[in-house]
């Protein structure tokens, strides 16, 4: 039923390769051992990334947002089949120049949706936000996501996107204040929160860090 056409990454964590599955463009995420750890907490490790992963993507799914179908997996066996999304990630994008600075307000306002449905995410980087053909923005990789995130873990996710900014992408002038402006938008309480909990997140880092 899964046939593999092409590996996409082949990271520390895991393997993900891309394919067909019941006619559709679909996505296989394996997760590996990490031979440094001790193999039961390694299981453990993987297990509840994973488990996280499907939970999150249930939750995303019937909220419309913009991140993969959740299709088949097997959680003992430390893989999830997700649908592929059409794009690719926002770091290549940004670094061969085919986005310019417009695009961090968009990402702004999709975290700011992803915060509203009461998830952060964990691992905010450009690798893990694609972008397809006609600038449509996706969110992958919610292995280290929360539901019910506190204040903390919001405000982290904006930090985490802006040390991304500051070291991957400097040549985007003003990245850092277009993202928070997206993510503001017409302003409400929740999301100024978010933003002054992480400008003090990033002056800690900034002063102690
Ligand atoms: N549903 C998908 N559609 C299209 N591409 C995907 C999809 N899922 C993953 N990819 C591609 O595979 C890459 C790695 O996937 P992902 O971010 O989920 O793994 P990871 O947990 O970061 O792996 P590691 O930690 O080992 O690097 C992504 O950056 C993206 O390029
Ligand atoms: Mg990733």
């Amino acid at each position: 039923m899964w046939e593999p056409s092409e590996l996409l990454h082949e990271g520390a964590e895991a393997t993900v390769t891309a394919g067909k599955w019941m006619g559709k463009s679909a996505v296989l995420k394996m997760r590996r051992p990490r031979g440094y750890r001790h193999p039961d907490l390694d299981r453990r490790l993987t297990r509840s990334r994973l488990s996280v992963e499907v939970r999150i993507l249930g939750r995303l799914q019937q909220s419309g947002f913009s991140s993969p179908s959740l299709y088949d997996c097997d959680i003992e066996e430390s893989w999830i089949l997700i649908s592929k999304i059409d794009g690719r990630p926002l770091y290549e994008a940004i670094t061969d120049g085919s986005v310019g600075i417009g695009v961090m307000e968009n990402v702004g306002a999709l975290i700011r949706r992803l915060h509203e449905e009461d998830i952060s995410h964990g691992d905010l980087t450009t690798h893990n936000i694609l972008i397809s053909e006609t600038g449509n923005l996706s969110l992958i990789d919610f292995g280290l996501a929360r539901v019910s995130p506190e204040l903390e873990h919001m405000g982290l996710d904006l930090q985490v996107l802006n040390e991304c900014l500051t070291a991957s992408h400097s040549e985007l002038e003003g990245a850092v204040d277009t993202m928070l402006r997206g993510y503001l938008g017409e302003g409400n309480d929740e999301a100024a929160n978010v933003v002054s909990r992480f400008e003090k997140i990033r002056g800690r880092v900034r002063y102690h860090g």
